[in-house]
């Protein structure tokens, strides 16, 4: 069963400990991306309890693309992404970051320093803090920018904070205290925090749920902008936000890839208008 929207436990939140030790992110090297994919997942299998959730997965995303994860609930869409962000081991299988990063071999945390930026369901924002401060804070939070943390920003992290508040749509509630938002502006700030830390890959689960049409349309525009800088991996049920953005779409089902391709030809999938139409 599919969780309702908004109750996630605390576990699934992303650690973002500034004590953690940078350094043994940085003991895995950088990633190598000269091949042109950034993500690599090759016959990846999970079972919970002899349930198989992911069922020889295998999977690669291109630098700077925008790829649409779709599939019925239970395919096993969010467990992929927690075997990416090291949040569940796999039974077996590789999973590359890069020609050269083994994320398996990775902690969540070194995940994250790696480059690979995750945004849950559920926006945990700092709700007492500004737009702004929020921006700062997930800055600060990045190790590299950490001996800062006390000193005053200087004009080249106030651009970036700009030029993010910008993307992000919420340039004239900088100083709004980010509590008050509406859920769709929530959702466009926790973005907003990722990209400050700058990530070179960025794992969306749901992004648009509870989002009104505007919110939803504002979204599209904002993930294509993104995409080229970086790379996009969208699970999305709203088949109408899916089309808008979509380059390449990879249908799951039971745990493995059913359908892959331009979205018009998996729409048009029997096998795929089954899984959707047949429950
Ligand atoms: N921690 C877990 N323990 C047991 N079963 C789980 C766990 N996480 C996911 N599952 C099961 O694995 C299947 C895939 O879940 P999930 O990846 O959340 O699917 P999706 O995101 O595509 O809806 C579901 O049947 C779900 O109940
Ligand atoms: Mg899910």
């Amino acid at each position: 069963m599919e969780k309702p929207l908004g109750v996630e436990t605390a576990s699934e939140r992303p650690s973002i400990d500034p004590a953690v030790d940078f350094a043994r992110a940085i003991e895995h090297g950088k990633p190598d991306f000269a091949h042109g994919v950034i993500l690599y997942l090759d016959d990846i299998s999970v079972s919970f309890d002899g349930f198989q959730a992911l069922n020889k997965l295998s999977l690669a995303i291109d630098v700077g693309e925008l790829r649409c994860i779709i599939g019925p609930n239970g395919a096993g869409k969010t467990t992929m992404m927690d075997v990416i962000t090291g949040k569940t081991r796999p039974d077996s299988g590789t999973v590359f970051f890069g020609q050269n990063i083994d994320l398996l071999k990775m902690t969540e945390p070194e995940v994250a320093h790696a480059g690979v930026g995750r945004k849950f369901q559920k926006p945990t924002i700092f709700e007492q803090h500004t737009v702004f401060e929020n921006l700062e804070l997930s800055m600060k939070a990045d190790k590299r920018v950490r001996n800062t943390l006390f000193a005053k920003l200087n004009s080249e992290q106030r651009d970036r904070i700009a030029e993010t508040l910008r993307q992000i749509r919420l340039e004239d509630a900088a100083s709004r205290i980010a509590g008050l938002l509406s859920h769709g502006q929530k959702q466009w700030l926790e973005i907003g925090m990722l990209l400050m830390q700058e990530p070179k890959l960025l794992l969306l689960d749901e992004p648009v749920a509870g989002m009104s049409d505007d919110e939803t349309e504002r979204t599209a525009e904002l993930f294509l902008a993104l995409a080229g800088k970086r790379s996009l991996v969208v699970v999305e049920h709203d088949m109408a936000f899916v089309a808008k953005i979509a380059r390449t779409v990879t249908v799951l089902h039971e745990g493995s890839v059913l359908a892959e391709g331009p979205m018009e030809r998996v729409q048009n999938d029997p096998r795929v208008i089954e899984v959707y139409l047949g429950r």
